[in-house]
C-alpha cells in the first residue's frame, strides 16, 4: 500500500487531500482496500455513485454499449444520446439540452448562454453567491468567492458581482436592468450543505419579473432526486431558465448536460458551442440505465432512507448537543454542522471504516449512493456516536 501512496507523492501535483487507502474494488454501497478492508460509503464518489458501485444494470448497460461502439463524435446522429436525452428531458419537463463531461463544462456552457442572451440585450451583468461552487475552470471560478480557489490565479471573467447568499437587501440592492443572469444553488454543497431562504427565492423572482434575467440552477450536486426530488429547486415552486446537471448523470461515469426552458432554444447558432467527448455514448448508456433505475422505481426508498437518516441524525445532534449545532441539508445531501473542525470527526469515522468528508470547516457532509440500507445508516451512527464520544 504505501509504495502506491509514496508513487502518488512523485507522480502527481499535490492537489489532492486523499484518504490513505489504496483500493482494490467497490460494490454497492462498500470499497475494499488492497489490505483486505471494507469500508462503508457514505462519500459515494462525491454524489456520484447513485446506484452504489458496481450496479449490475449499469455494468450491462455499459457493456452492451462497449461493444457496439466507444465513441464516435458529436457529427453522428447516436441513439443512446437521443434516448437519454428524451429521458431527462421528460422527466425533468425541459425542452433542450447540451452534454458535456463534468460540472464545470455545465457551468461554463451556461456562462456562454447567459452572456449571449445579455448581450442581445445589452445587459451585462452577471450575479452569484457567496459559498457557491461551480467548478475549477475560469468561468466557474470568476462565480465563486472562496479565496483558496482563487490565490493569484487571476484575472477572472469581469462583469460578475458575488452577493452574500439569502441577504435579500443585497439582492435588491444589486439586481437591476443590467442583470443578465443570476447564478444560484438552491442546495450549497461544498458550501457547508446551506439552503436558500424561501423569502431570497421569491425576491429574486420578484426580481426577475421586474428586470427580466436568466436564472441558472446549479443542481450538479443536488440533483437527480438527491434531495427526493428531481431538483432542489422543485422545492420553492419556480422554474430556472437554465439548469446545470452533472456528478450522477453518467452513472459513474463523466457526463453533464445543460437543460433549457424553450424560450432559449435558439440561443446558439452551428458552431458557436461544441466538445469531443460531451454525451460520450458509453456514459449516456449507463446515466440512462441509472436513470431508468432510480425514476421512478428507486423513489420510495429515497424518501423512507432519507427519513431515517435524518432521524438518526437528529437522535446524535440531541446526544452531542455541545458537539452537533445543526443537522443540514435535504435528503440523502446531509450533514452535521459542528462546533470543530469537521476533518476531526471524518478521521475518526475513517478509523472505524466509515467514508465521509468535510466541506466548509465545521461541516460534515453526507452524499451516500441512494441505494444505502437501514444497516449502512445504523452503522453510520454507531460510529458517529463512537466518534463524537472520543472527541
Ligand atoms: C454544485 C456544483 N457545481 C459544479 C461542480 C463542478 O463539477 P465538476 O467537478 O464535475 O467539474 C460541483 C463539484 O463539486 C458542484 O458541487
Amino acid at each position: 500500500m504505501d509504495n502506491y501512496i509514496q508513487q502518488e507523492k512523485k507522480y502527481f501535483l499535490q492537489t489532492y487531500n486523499r484518504y490513505p487507502i489504496v483500493v482494490e474494488y467497490a460494490k454497492g454501497t462498500r470499497i475494499y482496500d488492497n489490505q483486505g478492508n471494507e469500508y462503508l460509503d457514505f462519500l459515494g464518489g462525491i454524489a456520484v455513485n447513485v446506484l452504489g458501485h458496481s450496479h449490475p444494470v449499469v455494468l450491462e448497460a455499459i457493456e452492451k454499449q462497449v461493444k457496439r461502439y466507444m465513441h464516435l463524435s458529436n457529427y453522428f446522429y447516436q441513439d443512446i444520446q437521443i434516448e437519454f436525452a428524451k429521458y431527462l428531458l421528460e422527466i425533468s419537463k425541459y425542452d433542450k439540452l447540451f452534454f458535456t463531461n463534468s460540472g464545470t463544462e455545465t457551468t461554463e456552457g451556461a456562462l456562454k448562454i447567459v452572456r449571449r442572451w445579455g448581450n442581445l440585450r445589452n445587459k451585462s451583468k452577471i450575479i452569484a453567491f457567496t459559498g457557491g461552487f461551480h467548478g475549477r475552470t475560469y468561468g466557474s471560478l470568476s462565480l465563486m468567492d472562496k479565496p483558496t480557489y482563487k490565490e493569484l490565479m487571476g484575472p477572472f471573467l469581469g462583469n460578475i458581482e458575488i452577493l452574500e447568499y439569502n441577504d435579500v437587501t443585497a439582492l435588491k440592492e444589486n439586481v437591476n436592468e443590467e442583470t443578465s443572469g443570476v447564478f444560484i444553488e438552491f442546495l450549497q454543497g461544498e458550501g457547508g450543505l446551506r439552503k436558500v431562504s424561501e423569502e431570497f427565492v421569491q425576491e429574486l423572482w420578484n426580481l426577475k419579473n421586474k428586470y427580466n434575467f436568466l436564472v441558472v440552477a446549479d443542481e450538479v450536486q443536488s440533483g437527480l432526486f438527491r434531495t427526493g426530488k428531481l431538483f432542489a429547486f422543485e422545492y420553492y415552486g419556480v422554474k430556472p431558465d437554465i439548469v446545470t446537471v452533472a456528478k450522477g448523470l453518467g452513472g459513474g461515469l463523466p457526463l453533464g448536460a445543460i437543460l433549457i426552458a424553450s424560450p432559449l432554444q435558439n440561443i446558439f447558432e452551428k458552431g458557436m458551442h461544441g466538445t469531443t467527448f460531451g454525451g460520450n455514448p458509453v456514459a449516456c448508456a449507463a446515466g440512462l440505465a441509472t436513470l431508468k433505475c432510480i425514476y421512478p422505481g428507486l423513489i420510495p426508498h429515497i424518501l423512507e432512507i432519507s427519513q431515517y437518516l435524518w432521524k438518526r441524525l437528529v437522535e446524535i445532534k440531541e446526544q452531542f448537543s455541545s458537539k452537533v449545532l445543526e443537522v443540514r441539508g435535504l435528503g440523502l445531501m446531509c450533514g452535521l454542522l459542528l462546533n470543530f473542525k469537521a476533518n476531526l470527526l471524518v478521521e475518526k469515522l475513517l478509523e472505524q471504516k466509515i467514508i465521509t468528508n468535510s466541506t466548509s470547516g465545521n461541516v460534515l457532509r453526507l452524499v451516500p449512493p441512494l441505494i444505502i440500507s437501514k444497516d449502512d445508516v445504523d452503522n453510520l451512527f454507531i460510529g458517529l456516536k463512537n466518534a463524537l464520544s472520543n472527541i
